[in-house]
């Protein structure tokens, strides 16, 4: 079992920020990458539809035989994880989180922008963490619907979306924002665009360092590292076809950047 792929899948092209985190930190693990891109976003949806639609995904993994998954989207995450983990036991599966406690910690006392889709921003988990440290930072939320799209047509210069960004940050008020949580994998792609939006005082925080070495100590602990003794591979999937896979593939590169 140690040699079999690790599963990461996201509402559409986002979550491949969180793969190349992940095959930076573990270089040696086979991959598959499952972008539902066809029914991106998600992020504006019910929560009954999120569910479902990263249900399928999930088991369409399973069925590929996939040794742990990682949920790399947070709007999947915040709906799903915790039935996902019930249903499932025995197998690593691990969520993304906005990065506010380092952006908290970082920035005692200051104002801390979070960036996410409606549904992370509405859901008990994040209720969950705006209790724990709204008394050490002025905490904003900023849903950021918008972005997704971009991103999925790989428009990550677009003007249209620096005019988009900026709009958010002109609703903030007068105070910059000390640091940015992108609580979205989308939006690590378009990290330029929002510093460029928020100011050059802001610092950027996302969750995908942590998502990743999460992945490890879970996978150490269940003893389900790979051995080293076959080759790594990278298989990207997506439900949109053949032209969001090619363009999955050169976000995963670098290649559009
Ligand atoms: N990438 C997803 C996330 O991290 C959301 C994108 C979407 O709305 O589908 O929240």
């Amino acid at each position: 079992m140690n040699n079999g792929p690790v599963g990461v899948f996201d509402s559409g092209m986002g979550g491949i920020s969180v793969l190349r985190e992940i095959k930076k930190l573990m270089p040696d693990e086979k991959y598959i990458f499952y972008g539902d891109s066809k029914n991106a976003p998600y992020g504006t949806r019910t929560d009954e539809d999120v569910f479902g639609l990263t249900h399928n995904v999930f088991q369409t993994l399973m069925d590929k035989g996939v040794k742990a998954v990682v949920i790399a989207c947070n709007t999947a995450t915040s709906v799903a994880v915790r039935k996902l983990r019930a249903e499932y036991p025995d197998v690593p599966v691990i969520g993304m989180e906005p990065a506010i406690k380092p952006a908290v910690e970082e920035n005692n006392g200051g104002r801390v922008v979070v960036m996410a889709t409606p549904v992370t921003l509405r859901r008990p988990k994040f209720a969950k963490l705006m209790d724990k440290y709204s008394q050490d930072a002025e905490i904003i939320r900023m849903p950021a619907p918008g972005i997704v799209n971009y991103v999925e047509q790989g428009r990550l210069h677009d003007e249209g979306l620096k005019e988009y960004i900026k709009g958010l940050f002109s609703e903030i008020g007068e105070r910059p924002a000390d640091a940015v949580v992108l609580g979205c994998t989308h939006f690590p792609f378009v990290a330029d665009e929002i510093k460029e939006a928020a100011g050059p005082q802001a610092r950027l925080y996302n969750g995908n360092l942590g998502t990743a070495r999460e992945l490890r100590r879970r996978m150490a602990e269940k003893d389900l590292l790979c051995d080293g003794t076959e080759e790594s591979t990278v298989e990207i999937l997506n439900s949109a076809g053949e032209a969001q896979t090619e363009l999955s593939w050169k976000l995963f590169t670098g290649e559009l950047s």
